[in-house]
């Protein structure tokens, strides 16, 4: 790898996609990495295994919005590159309580732009050229497509819908000002959905392969017609490592599967996975545990996204198609009962019931 020149701070290293990303720096170069991360509800240093204990790793416990420890970290360790990760992510729990979103995608995004700057400013002209902030974003910030509409681009306007959504707008245009009116090197990142081993059962892939392992009901949003572009996370750490690689300062890139499908069909491949993977035996098929539900609470219709800018700048391509991905998926739940275990506290088991109603068995 040719850039970073000195460590790369990944802030959110602990949850689904920044462990999966730790993991892929540690095994690909030979840069140091330093993990930030607050260890919320849906952060576990389990996720990241051996790699917690490599010599070229350092984990670090605490608050993106922590502006000392940040300051320090960045001098401590000589930081030539940040990947910012760390946020609260999963929408319904932004519509229930949106004030933590706005703390951590807001103002904790705020001080680590603040605190780079600082940091930036004082490097020798040499380190200053080479240094990146990457700021990793979603397409929900894109709002809803129809069924007809041209998938988002990195031209699209912003239109988010939900308190999560609206949080990693504001973020991201916190991160364009520091470019704009500071020269800050930032890039930024909005990828589709993501999904692969280590997600946080909140979300609907690991939520419907544990809930259907448990002999509980498969709870479908509405018709379960809304649309997803699903991108397998080693993908989207590809394309990160790319753009801090190789990308244009104070751009933006589009990151996506071209991986679109309706939740029902989603739900559908998982329960024929299982069926095959891990027979329910008399019982039947787990699609028998499938159940609507009320709709979530402004729920976007589709989202769909056109990665062409980051293939043709970038070489970057998705090299894991969703079936493949989704069986390894699967896979890696069935293999990994202990992580499961761990990761359902009696938090989680709270949000479940308070989410979903006392009544989850099929
Ligand atoms: P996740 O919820 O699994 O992990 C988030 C991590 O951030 C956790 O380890 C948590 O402990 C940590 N964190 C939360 N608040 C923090 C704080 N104040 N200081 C330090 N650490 C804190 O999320 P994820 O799915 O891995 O998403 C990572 C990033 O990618 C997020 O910024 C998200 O918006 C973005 N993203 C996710 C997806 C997706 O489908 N999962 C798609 C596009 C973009
Ligand atoms: P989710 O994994 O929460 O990601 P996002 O809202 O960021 O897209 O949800 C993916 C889709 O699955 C979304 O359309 C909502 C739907 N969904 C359900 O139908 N049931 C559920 O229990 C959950 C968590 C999501």
């Amino acid at each position: 790898m040719d850039r970073p020149a000195g460590t790369v701070l990944v802030t959110g290293g602990a949850g689904f996609i920044g462990s999966n990303l730790v993991r892929h720096l540690i095994s690909r170069g030979d840069v140091p990495v330093v993990t930030l991360d607050k260890l919320t509800y849906a952060g576990n240093r389990l996720n990241l295994g051996d790699v917690l204990d490599n010599p070229r790793h350092v984990f670090v416990e605490g608050d993106i919005a922590d502006d000392t420890l940040v300051a320090r970290l960045l001098q401590t360790h000589a930081v030539g590159a940040v990947i910012n990760l760390a946020a609260e992510t999963h929408v319904d729990r932004s519509i229930r309580s949106p004030a933590a979103f706005v703390q951590t995608n807001v103002v904790g995004t705020l001080n680590l732009l603040e605190q780079a700057h600082l940091y930036w400013q004082r490097l020798p002209p040499s380190a200053r050229e080479m240094f990146r902030f990457v700021h990793v974003s979603t397409d929900e910030v894109y709002g809803s497509l129809g069924r007809a509409d041209p998938a988002f681009t990195e031209a699209s306007p912003y239109a988010p819908n939900s308190p999560y959504a609206a949080s990693k707008a504001g973020a991201d245009y916190l991160v364009r000002a520091f470019h704009h009116t500071y020269g800050l090197p930032t890039l930024t990142t909005n990828c589709s959905n993501n999904y692969g081993p280590r997600q946080f059962p909140e979300k609907l892939i690991p939520l419907m392969i544990l809930n259907a392992l448990k002999g509980e009901r498969l709870p479908i949003y509405g018709d379960g017609q809304n649309v997803r572009d699903w991108l397998y996370v080693g993908d989207h750490c590809q394309a990160l490592l790319r753009v801090l690689e190789a990308g244009t300062i104070g751009e933006t890139y589009v990151v996506g599967g071209s991986g679109e499908l309706t939740n029902c069909e989603v739900v559908g491949m998982i329960c024929e996975m299982l069926d095959e993977m891990h027979p329910v035996g008399k019982r039947g098929s787990y699609r028998e545990q499938i159940a609507f539900v009320p709709d979530r609470a402004g729920h976007d219709r589709r989202y769909a996204m056109n990665a062409g800018k980051l293939r043709k700048e970038l070489g970057w391509m998705p090299e894991t198609n969703f079936r493949e991905g989704l069986r390894r998926t699967v896979r890696w739940y069935l293999e990994n009962p202990q992580w499961v275990r761990d990761v359902q506290t009696p938090e989680y088991r709270q949000w479940i019931a308070t989410q979903y109603g006392a009544r989850t068995s099929a």
